[in-house]
């Protein structure tokens, strides 16, 4: 078990800035996942971690250790990765065994098969030891995967997008298995993903890293209902937050062609009133907008359901205000049909407002 810090850790691929002064730090026995897009610097902050990349500045220190000049044998990281990495002429035993029949561990026989048998149970996969790997799914090929990473007890487990190669349906599983079985070794994990879903249902904490650059840790909850700035805020979320190009004016909150004129809070007037610029980013959660027969008093605009879509638990619709459109999320006992004229509520006390040059939060 250890911490794990990134201390500005930067990184260049030729003109590519990969990372730019990255500073982590992942708590001991945290569930840890850093998430961005393709291409945010996920892989390589991992591989960075791990000794297999060489950084161009910065430090990595693991347990507050200073393990920067180590290789990655020494570093003692189990890696998962984006794609299996079995030995194809090994059955899933052998797999097991493979990490604890290493020369520096040299660990006896009958307590590899006591540790096979535990991690076996543990992953569902003991009717699966003698298989040849080459025949498994790859539900099963994952979680041997997994298996041979858990088999020993490292530092620190990081894992670089390990389910995104399932059906939708098992990966839902994986993601409750994973989250029970880091809570069972209490290890610390440092899990990257592009995929928000996992973060938000996974994580102790999230990282969002977009182009090299941190740009919020916070816990789930955080993230969702605080982020930092608009890409956060659109990053996370589905159906996404809406995001508006608003006039701010006189106390005035309105939408450039005056559609929607909002009545905001006292306390957000205030915040609003240290921001000297005329426009800004009102973002608007989807479940923060729902729709009306009759006009309300305050923040219920005119407007025509343009688009609608039927998930089951929820409808999701396109509200165009004139030239303006918006999704909501509503419940589907609400009864709505396309082309219906309607109020379009925006509950403003949960509204988010950003820098309109910036983007980042007015706080
Ligand atoms: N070996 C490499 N050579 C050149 N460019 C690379 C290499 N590895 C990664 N990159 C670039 O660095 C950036 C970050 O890549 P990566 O860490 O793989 O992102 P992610 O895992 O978040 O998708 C990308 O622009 C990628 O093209
Ligand atoms: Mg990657």
């Amino acid at each position: 078990m250890a911490n794990l810090k990134t201390v500005s850790v930067t990184k260049s691929f030729g003109d590519i800035e990969a990372l730019k002064d990255l500073n982590l730090e992942i708590h001991d026995g945290e569930f840890f996942v850093l998430l961005g897009p393709t291409g945010a610097g996920k892989t390589t902050t991992l591989r960075i971690v791990s000794g297999l990349e060489k950084m161009d500045s910065g430090q990595i220190l693991l347990d507050d250790e200073d393990v920067s000049d180590w290789v990655p044998a020494t570093r003692d990281v189990a890696f998962v990765f984006q794609f299996y990495t079995l030995y194809p002429n090994l059955n899933v035993r052998q797999n097991l065994e493979f990490p604890l029949k290493s020369p520096i561990r040299n660990t006896p026989q009958d307590e590899i098969d006591k540790k096979v048998a535990e991690v076996a149970k543990t992953l569902h996969i003991e009717h699966l030891l003698e298989r040849e790997t080459v025949n498994l799914s790859g539900g099963e090929m994952q979680r041997v995967g997994i298996g041979r990473a858990i088999v020993r007890t490292p530092k620190a487990f990081l894992m670089d997008e390990p389910l995104s190669n399932l059906d939708a349906k098992l990966r839902e599983e994986m993601r409750s298995e994973l989250t029970r079985l880091q809570k069972q070794l209490g290890q610390t994990f440092f899990y990257v993903t592009h995929d928000q879903t996992e973060a938000m249902t996974m994580a102790d904490r999230i990282g969002v890293l977009n182009e090299g650059a941190l740009l919020q840790v916070g816990t789930p909850d955080e993230i969702y209902h605080r982020p930092a700035n608009a890409f956060v805020a659109r990053f996370v979320g589905s159906p996404r937050m809406n995001l508006l190009k608003v006039h701010w004016k006189n106390d005035v909150l309105a939408s450039p062609g005056e559609e929607m004129v909002f009545e905001i809070t006292d306390t957000q007037r205030e915040l609003l009133r240290k921001y000297d610029k005329p426009e800004l980013i009102v973002g608007m959660r989807p479940e923060d907008i729902s729709v009306h027969d009759e006009r309300r008093e305050h923040n219920c605009f005119e407007a025509e359901i343009y688009f609608k879509q039927s998930m089951g638990a929820e409808d999701i619709l396109n509200l165009k205000f004139d030239k303006l459109v918006v999704q909501a999320t509503v419940a589907p006992t609400r009864k709505t049909t396309v082309g219906q004229k309607i109020c379009g509520y925006f509950d403003i006390d949960h509204a988010h407002f950003f820098d309109v040059d910036t983007e980042l939060r007015i706080v």
